[in-house]
């Protein structure tokens, strides 16, 4: 039975402010921690062993997810005293795997949102006898990935991170953040200090001859790095676009969770999940938006594609649009907020205090 590592230590600090109480595979989407979703499509493929490697407010994952009984799964959480970035994440763990050393063994960025075939991904392992295999994505601009060039036959002849010079857009093809390694390449990552899969590994292994094979898939794939592209997956899970057998609910137009409380006339559309004990106003219109636990929307706010943190109140009247409120934190009435607008946990805007358009 194959195994997998979960990397989950990442600080998460261009999701902040969703990710200062709270790390950003725990983010609840579509109703649950967004990690939810990765360990169920996991399970679904048949995989049962998952190690979590776990840096950054590492303490909040057992609690919520135990031995993985829940899920049919056996978790375990292996915690790095100083984050060891990727690579060393995995070889951190190795010692937790049961594998023997020609088995595969998967690894997954704790923050992807994909259809990917998993079976696919070690069957194409398995035939093309490669050291390390890889799902690749294509995405208009690559440059905030890891550039992944392949040969006509799969073959993997480069591997850039984060390429910073035109030169080095080679390729639109980029690491879609899930592998297979064969369990033995895992033990030869340096032990004992930080180590970049991406910058160190990958390159490594290429120089020295090692078959690293990709596997294009045009599948479902975002990575929920950024505040837009979260708010965008919630919704995707809710509308039944993006694939998990652990959204709580039918998909469609909207996710309210039991104990929510929505006034009958407020509007709810485009994938909007509205968390537990949360309340939605009346007349307030809610599109493609995530409201997390115990917000409150007060009458005749409209919302879209924006994110309310926990226990965070909008007020009446207010406009917001691409914004991210953080938990805690109060808009007054009449606000108008716009494209990128991130509000820290527990700040307080008055009534009326920012708009965009002119009052008449
Ligand atoms: N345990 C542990 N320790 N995990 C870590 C650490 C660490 O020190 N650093 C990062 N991680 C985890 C993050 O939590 C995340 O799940 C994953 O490793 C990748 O880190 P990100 O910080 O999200 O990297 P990225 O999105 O900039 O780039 C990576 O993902 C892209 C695809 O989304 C790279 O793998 C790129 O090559 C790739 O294209
Ligand atoms: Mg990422």
């Amino acid at each position: 039975m194959t195994e997998a590592i979960l990397l989950v230590g990442g600080k998460g600090t261009r999701l902040r402010p969703l990710t200062i109480n709270t790390p950003k595979p725990m983010v609840p989407a579509a109703g649950v921690p967004f990690l939810t979703h990765q360990l169920a499509r996991a399970r679904a493929a048949g995989i049962e062993h998952i190690v979590m490697a776990t840096s950054y407010l590492a303490e909040v994952f057992e609690p919520y997810f135990g031995d993985g009984s829940r899920l049919g799964l056996h978790l375990e959480y292996v915690t790095e005293r100083e984050p060891l970035g990727t690579g060393g994440a995995i070889r951190n763990v190795a010692s937790r795997l049961h594998s023997g050393p020609d088995d595969p063994v998967l690894i997954f960025n704790g923050d992807i949102l994909t259809g990917l075939d998993i079976p696919a991904l070690v069957a194409v392992h398995q035939s093309s006898g490669a050291d390390v295999s890889l799902h690749l994505t294509r995405v208009e601009d690559p440059r905030a990935y890891g550039l992944v060039p392949t040969d006509d036959t799969g073959r993997v002849t480069a591997f850039l991170e984060k390429p910073q010079t035109p030169e080095e857009i080679v390729t639109d093809q980029i690491n879609a953040g899930a592998y297979v390694f064969r369990r033995s390449v895992i033990d030869t990552i340096p032990a004992g200090r930080p180590v970049s899969v991406e910058r160190e590994t990958f390159p490594g292994l290429l120089s020295a001859g090692a078959h690293l094979q990709g596997m294009v898939d045009s599948t479902y794939w975002l990575d929920l790095g950024t505040p837009q592209a979260f708010v965008r997956g919630s919704a995707d899970l809710v509308l039944g676009r993006a694939p998990s057998p652990a959204v709580p609910g039918r998909c469609g137009d909207q996710l309210v969770l039991p104990s929510a409380r929505v006034a009958s006339d407020a509007k709810l559309s485009e994938g909007t999940v509205i968390g537990e004990n949360a309340l939605i106003g009346e007349g307030s219109r809610i599109s493609g938006s995530t409201i997390h636990a115990g917000a409150v929307i007060e009458p005749g706010a409209v919302v879209t594609d924006s994110l309310i943190g926990a226990g965070a109140r909008v007020g009446a009247r207010t406009i917001l649009s691409g914004v991210v409120v953080g938990d805690g934190a109060t808009i007054g009435a009449d606000n108008e907020l716009r494209e990128g607008v991130r509000v820290w946990c527990n700040a307080t805007l008055p009534a009326g205090a920012v708009r965009f358009s002119s009052d008449q």
